[in-house]
């Protein structure tokens, strides 16, 4: 069996029943993601990509935020992904969101959508959550537009919150296969220095979670 096919077993194990209280349940410790939806602020009949788009929570909230776009979700579970088409559907929103099940990892997964390159792509507490993540985020920078932004969003190392918390967080979500990423901030610096962009990053919550913006320039300012 491949790498793809043991996450999406994986993820549609973990999935199969949580989905079913999955909005209300992370509403609570999924911190951060409204912020990451009210900086989207995609450019009008823009094209907005989320990598790991669970149950469709954050496309809907965005597609609302900023009708003038057009939303893109992919996800390797489709135990989560009948959940985000239902919830879609329910949105009114079938127009404005289109699903897609495949790994993020995997660059032509995004091929189907027939779009060449989105202006925002985003990843909301799915990078601590994939063994590849590295891959994903390449497949991201991959596919942004000239001018496009790159929008994370994630558990943070709790370094300013108490020792007993992180270490029973970082326990807890090791139940779910959640790793949050410590090196991250390096590996989006580098990214950054790489691919000319700015990187604005800060941490929320006292550190609870981390945000991160990345902006492509448009040939005209490089
Ligand atoms: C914690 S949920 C976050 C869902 C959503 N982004 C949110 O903020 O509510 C992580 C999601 O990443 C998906 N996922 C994990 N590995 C993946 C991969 N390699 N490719 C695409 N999706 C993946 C899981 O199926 C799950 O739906």
């Amino acid at each position: 069996m491949t790498a793809t096919a043991d996450t999406a077993r994986l993820m549609d194990a973990i999935y199969a029943n949580q989905r079913h209280v999955y909005d209300l349940t992370r509403k609570y410790y999924l911190l951060g993601r409204d912020h990451l939806i009210s900086r989207l602020a995609p450019p009008e009949g823009g094209t907005v990509l989320e990598l790991g788009c669970g149950t469709g929570r954050n496309l809907i909230a965005a597609a609302r935020k900023h009708p003038g776009a057009v939303y893109y979700g992919v996800d390797i579970s489709e135990r989560m992904l009948e959940t985000a088409a239902e919830n879609v559907r329910k949105a009114g929103l079938d127009g404005q969101i289109r699903l897609k099940q495949g790994d993020a990892a995997d660059p032509s997964i995004v091929n189907g959508f027939g779009v060449e390159a989105f202006d925002r792509v985003f990843y909301s507490y799915t990078l601590s959550m994939m063994p590849i993540w590295r891959q994903a985020l390449d497949t991201g920078f991959a596919r942004l537009a000239a001018g496009g932004r790159v929008h994370i969003v994630d558990f943070g190392q709790q370094d300013r919150l108490p020792g007993a918390f992180k270490r029973l967080l970082f326990a807890w979500l090791g139940k779910f296969h959640v790793s949050p990423r410590a090196d991250l901030p390096a590996v989006l610096e580098n990214q950054a220095i790489c691919s000319a962009m700015t990187l604005n990053m800060k941490d929320l919550y006292r550190g609870y979670a981390v945000y991160a913006e990345l902006e492509a320039h448009s040939p005209a300012t490089k």
